[in-house]
């Protein structure tokens, strides 16, 4: 409740406040939260501990995750920004950039906005948990996405599936 009453309150922030305080609520308490119930390894470590851990322990690490936290970080998506990038890189390359692949997608907050600007979007992510958060969020919306579950470093699409 106080969470979303905070969300409300930086929308009325300029933008530079609402940088600073998103640089702070991400260092400071999603961090510790993480810490907190995973221990230093998830956030300072993750990357080694990934080497040793079996697919199925990193997908249900994350599962975990997402089943018990509110990740503050994924409010804090700049989906404006990303989709200013998208549309930046496709005049770049004279390209009209229609279809996109999110590898990561947690419970959707970019996916559903690149969705609401007309892409065609493909979501991936490795845990089911969040994904079938995604999937609610985006049926509320009445937004149409493709969800799959997979790993980013085994993706399950051809080379140029999407352009
Ligand atoms: C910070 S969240 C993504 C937020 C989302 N991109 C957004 O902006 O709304 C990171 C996501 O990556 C997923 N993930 C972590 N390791 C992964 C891997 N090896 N392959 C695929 N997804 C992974 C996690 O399950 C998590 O949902």
């Amino acid at each position: 409740m106080a969470h979303r009453a905070y969300l409300r309150f930086k929308q009325i922030l300029p933008q530079r406040v609402k940088d600073v305080l998103s640089v702070v609520n991400q260092r400071l308490f999603a961090r510790r939260r993480l810490q907190r119930k995973y221990g230093a390894w998830f956030d300072v470590d993750w990357r080694k501990k990934f080497r040793t851990m079996s697919d199925a322990e990193w997908i249900r690490a994350y599962d975990d995750v997402w089943k018990n936290h509110h990740n503050d970080c994924l409010d804090e998506t700049d989906s404006a920004l990303i989709l200013h990038s998208i549309a930046q890189s496709g005049k770049r390359q004279n390209k009209n950039v229609r279809e996109i692949l999110e590898i990561g997608c947690g419970f959707g907050t970019l996916a559903i906005a690149m969705a609401k600007e007309g892409y065609a979007v493909t979501c991936l992510d490795v845990s089911t948990e969040a994904l079938r958060k995604a999937e609610s969020r985006a049926l509320r919306d009445n937004i149409s996405i493709r969800w799959e579950q997979g790993f980013a470093e085994n993706i399950p699409f051809p080379d140029k599936s999407f352009g």
